[in-house]
């Protein structure tokens, strides 16, 4: 009990790209790792932020004709108002333009500079004759050299995952211009990996448990493929800046003019510094700024009880695109820093989410808002959905017609109604009052193995096997309902009547622990209306275990609306353009 958990959540692009797809990918699944271990009574820091450099932002920028601090003025709000809609329990949301990260990452480069495990040399970078300027990674688009996939970006093919090198692009044009580039040399810095490929795996074996086999599977497939040197600057004037001044001479680079470093170098570091910015904003009692901020109640205040702790675990919560980025390179830059950093626990991977058998996509206007969906349906509705859909270990597919049958037949139909009749039952024949009665063992044990199934999966990150372990429960509860009679036994034997409900009361109480991490709003809606505490979490106390919260006289709600109305989704939504 009480361990330091650490759940980092991979930093998003703000580029207005936020859909479902990203909540069902890592933002959900983070957030249910974070609340399943605060009712486990541990010390959970859960830290993330907007990505807000490189390309991604830079071609936004262009495409709205602002400047890339613009973009992300526009788009970190809105993000930061999407986490708050849909309750996910940051402890610090922050940006990658603070001071504080970028401290953290030139004192990374620093450190791996010193160690030597980062060394300058030229790269081979496009240049377009026509723009008269080097062009960055995502303005570049050609052939994949190892899938031979068309249209690919320069620094990672979508179609095989494989990370490239400026220069592996076969038939590369500008994005913009579409007018053919050629590659010119140009001076950075390069982190070599191979030197650091040893420990990386070491890390990967140790932790092979924690690791989907797929992922592990593939982390290990880079290993075996040769870790590369990979260049971590830029030429690109949106991003970190280098140390200069802190460099040795000789290390120096002979301009750093137009230089900053590579997106994912400062991004992953954004863990780090979050983190200590999380730290920092506690000691300085500093909340200002678009963030979310939380602490919790004798929650530790200080960044190193996480990092430098062997005995924290380090979860990260990410899309498949995000893999070699986590499995390798973060781990890497730790390990490659000497400071002992605690590396990487649990690399938790989804696959992509597809929409209607087809890839969200902003620029072919496929995708769902996730904004929007949430105002229409719902956040639990749209929370329990995805998490039951999540594509762990396979593409998963968002279909409304799916959404609304799982929505009316699982989470309506089944946990709603049990909820529902049970309580409209109490309060019609015994006017909200009841005594309590022997919970049978069948009964108890039967959540009491909810609990421990639950507890093995979800330590695991098997987050929708342990929703349908959940769901089993509701399953159970209702056919003790409907088996019990209780509708013929109030007739005759009041008593009796009480105790089949009192355990149906048991039954959802405990229900609502177990939903808490997946649909919080509605766990507390329930503790409202048994008119018992709402689902708080302590640190040092075990909640995720069989509990009877009940007095002798039990006194529930009045006033009981359905927990979920029934959804329809209109066919208008549903409509598929014929060529997304
Ligand atoms: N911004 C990246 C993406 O959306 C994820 C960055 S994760 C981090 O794919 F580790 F680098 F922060
Ligand atoms: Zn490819």
């Amino acid at each position: 009990m009480n361990k330091k958990i650490y759940i980092g959540v991979a930093w998003p692009y703000v580029n207005g790209d936020l859909h479902v797809g990203h909540l069902a990918g890592y933002l959900l699944p983070a957030d249910v790792q974070a609340k399943y271990h605060k009712l486990c009574g541990d010390d959970v820091l859960m830290i993330s932020g907007s990505d807000c450099h490189g390309t991604p932002i830079t071609v936004q920028a262009d495409k709205e004709d602002k400047t890339p601090a613009e973009v992300v003025a526009e788009y970190h709000p809105k993000d930061v108002a999407l986490f708050k809609q849909y309750g996910l329990s940051y402890n610090l949301y922050t940006q990658t333009t603070t001071p504080n990260h970028a401290e953290v990452t030139q004192q990374l480069f620093l450190d791996l500079l010193e160690n030597n495990y980062i060394e300058k040399g030229t790269s081979l970078q496009y240049y377009s004759k026509a723009d008269d300027k080097f062009l960055p990674d995502r303005y570049i688009e050609g052939e994949c050299p190892h899938c031979h996939a068309k249209e690919q970006r320069s620094d990672q093919c979508e179609a095989c995952g494989r990370m490239l090198d400026q220069g592996e692009l076969i038939d590369p044009v500008s994005k913009i211009s579409k007018s053919p580039v050629t590659l010119k040399e140009s001076e950075q810095y390069f982190l070599d990996l191979s030197k650091l490929s040893k420990e990386i795996k070491e890390n990967l074996d140790k932790n092979k448990e924690n690791l989907r086999t797929w992922v592990y599977a593939e982390a290990i497939g880079w290993i075996k493929e040769g870790l590369q040197k990979r260049a971590i600057t830029r030429d690109l004037d949106w991003g970190v800046p280098i140390p200069e001044e802190k460099i040795p001479k000789e290390k120096r680079l002979s301009s750093f003019k137009g230089k900053r470093f590579y997106v994912w170098f400062d991004a992953v570091i954004g863990y780090l510094s979050g983190s200590i910015e999380w730290s920092k904003r506690i000691e300085n009692n500093d909340q200002s700024g678009e963030i979310i901020f939380q602490m919790q109640k004798g929650q530790a205040t200080k960044w190193e009880d996480w990092w430098f702790n062997n005995n924290s675990r380090h979860y990260y919560f990410m899309g498949q695109d995000n893999l070699v980025f986590h499995t390798i390179l973060w781990p890497g830059i730790l390990i490659g820093s000497k400071r002992n950093y605690t590396l990487p626990n649990a690399v938790v991977v989804n696959k992509f989410l597809n929409y209607e058998g087809k890839k969200f996509s902003k620029s072919r206007n496929w995708i769902i808002d996730s904004a929007e969906i949430a105002d229409n349906y719902g956040v639990d509705p749209v929370r329990f959905y995805l998490l039951r859909n999540s594509p762990e270990n396979k593409q998963g597919n968002f279909t409304w017609t799916d959404f609304e049958a799982t929505v009316n037949n699982e989470l309506s139909a089944k946990f709603g109604n049990f909820v529902h009749r049970t309580l409209t039952f109490i309060n019609s024949k015994f006017e909200g009052n009841i005594h309590k009665g022997l919970i049978p063992l069948e009964v108890k044990s039967k959540i009491q193995n909810t609990f421990e199934n639950t507890a093995a999966l979800l330590g695991n990150s098997k987050q929708a096997a342990a929703l349908s372990e959940i769901m089993a429960l509701v399953d159970f509860a209702n056919q003790y309902f409907d088996q019990s009679k209780v509708w013929e036994v109030v007739k005759t034997e009041s008593q009796k009547a009480q105790a089949i409900l009192s355990n149906c009361l048991v039954l959802i109480a405990n229900l609502r622990r177990l939903f808490y991490p997946f649909i919080t709003n509605t766990s507390q809606v329930i503790s409202k209306y048994l008119m018992i505490d709402e689902i708080t979490p302590k640190i040092g106390k075990l909640l995720w275990e069989y509990s009877d919260e009940f007095n002798p006289t039990i006194k529930i709600e009045n006033n009981i609306s359905p927990l979920f109305s029934k959804i329809e989704v209109s066919p208008k939504v549903q409509e598929i353009p014929s060529n997304p």
